[in-house]
């Protein structure tokens, strides 16, 4: 099996690698439409049908394309910024080399198996994540996707090439089960000493754009008293963000930035920073959200500046289905079941089907990185879960 993901792994190995380390994958730009060919192919190889959904999500069919009480596997291509090619594309690969395990053993399953491509999962192009997923359950409209736009002003609805469908209720009502591997994004199975976990839960979290205005001017003859510098109180934020979620034993990052005019002699005239959020339960995140904003905005008082807040998505606590991932957990031979501060597609869609989310090992626990990496070995140990798992999803 370590052999068999091997070959299948360095298949798309290159694909969007960047010189400057990791990968760029983003949604829908070229190099994720070569993988989409990739899986295309991968489907055609084995014999599954691909279907498209109108929203930008493929799925590959063992059994009938969309056939009823079907269970849905598979993940996502695009990554972050120079992220990592497991974080995603691991899900989907692992899909496929399960697929054949099973028709290796000789399993015809009782129920269709569908390999889904989950469009934009992370966000990173058009600014929402799990846009694919919310898509198809209705999280979100297709108007409000189909008017989300990346850095050079291209919407989602031009990506895609057509307006995109929007809830599939019909589609998803012949979800039986959903089951998306990932590797993890964290250290608690390498602390565990266990190759593969389950997932229980994911933290509730959230993203929030923040307009820092101020007034630009000179570097070198506006007078230090007489500044209104909206990056002081950005600056200011940003620790401020820090110590609110240490104190709550929440997450709060503050990683992407924009700067006007962005030039070393002027006093910009606005800071543009992203709030990303993450708490183990709701209370808790309103709760850090809230505190870092009023710092904001009383910072911005003291510097003459103002801030203008934007919630830019919301991904509402997920409990995982409790009795699917402890029968999961009992098939892999009592396998750890652990929460993430990650968000997936199986988080959305498990609000509307019965879902499970298995982990792979990831010994430094580093993700949304170049440095991200699973051993093949442990990648073989988890195509090996997932196909104990499909098996046993997909007996009537
Ligand atoms: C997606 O990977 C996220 O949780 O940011
Ligand atoms: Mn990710
Ligand atoms: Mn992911
Ligand atoms: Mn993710």
């Amino acid at each position: 099996m370590t052999a068999a993901f091997e070959q299948l792994w360095q298949e798309i190995a290159p694909i969007g690698r960047d010189p400057k380390g990791g990968y760029l994958r983003y949604a829908l730009s070229t190099p994720e439409l070569v993988l989409r060919d990739w899986f295309r192919n991968q489907a055609a190889r084995r014999d599954m049908d691909v279907s498209e959904d109108g929203n930008g999500n493929l799925f590959a069919w063992w059994g009938q394309s969309w056939g009823h009480d079907a269970v849905i596997t598979g993940s996502h291509f695009d990554s972050v910024p120079h992220g990592g090619g497991y974080d995603g594309p691991l899900g989907i690969v692992s899909a496929f080399l399960a697929v054949d395990a099973l028709r290796e053993r000789g399993v015809t399953p009782d129920k269709p198996i569908g390999i889904a491509a989950f469009v934009e999962e992370e966000g990173g192009r058009f600014g929402v994540p799990c846009l694919g997923s919310r898509l198809i359950t209705g999280a979100i409209t297709p108007k409000k996707a189909a008017k989300l736009r990346d850095a050079d002003g291209v919407t989602f609805g031009e990506a895609l090439g057509v307006r995109p469908a929007g809830a599939l209720p019909d589609l998803m009502g012949r979800m039986s089960a959903v089951v998306e591997l990932h590797i993890e994004q964290g250290r608690a199975l390498a602390d565990l000493d266990a190759p593969v976990g389950v997932a229980s839960a994911i933290w509730p979290h959230g993203r929030w754009r923040m307009d820092f205005t101020g007034s630009g001017d000179h570097a070198g003859t506006t007078r230090m008293a007489d500044r209104h510098d909206p990056m002081l109180t950005f600056a200011y934020t940003v620790l401020a963000a820090n110590k609110e979620a240490r104190l709550s034993g929440a997450h709060a990052t503050i990683a992407r930035v924009l700067v006007e005019p962005n030039a070393t002699n002027a006093i910009p005239s606005l800071v543009r920073g992203w709030l990303d959020a993450r708490a183990e339960d709701t209370a808790t995140l309103d709760r850090l959200v809230e505190a870092v904003l009023k710092r904001a905005h009383d910072r911005a008082e003291r510097d003459g500046t103002t801030v203008v807040v934007e919630p830019e998505s919301n991904s509402p606590q997920v409990t995982f289905d409790t009795t699917l991932a402890s029968r999961l957990s009992g098939i892999l031979g009592d396998a750890p079941i652990l929460p993430t501060g990650a968000g997936h597609d199986a988080g959305v869609l498990s609000a509307h089907v019965p879902t499970a989310m298995l982990f792979v090992r990831n010994p430094t626990g580093v993700s949304h990185s170049p440095a991200e990496h699973a051993p093949d070995k442990d990648c073989a140990a988890g195509v090996k879960a997932l196909a104990t798992v499909l098996d046993h999803l997909s007996r009537k």
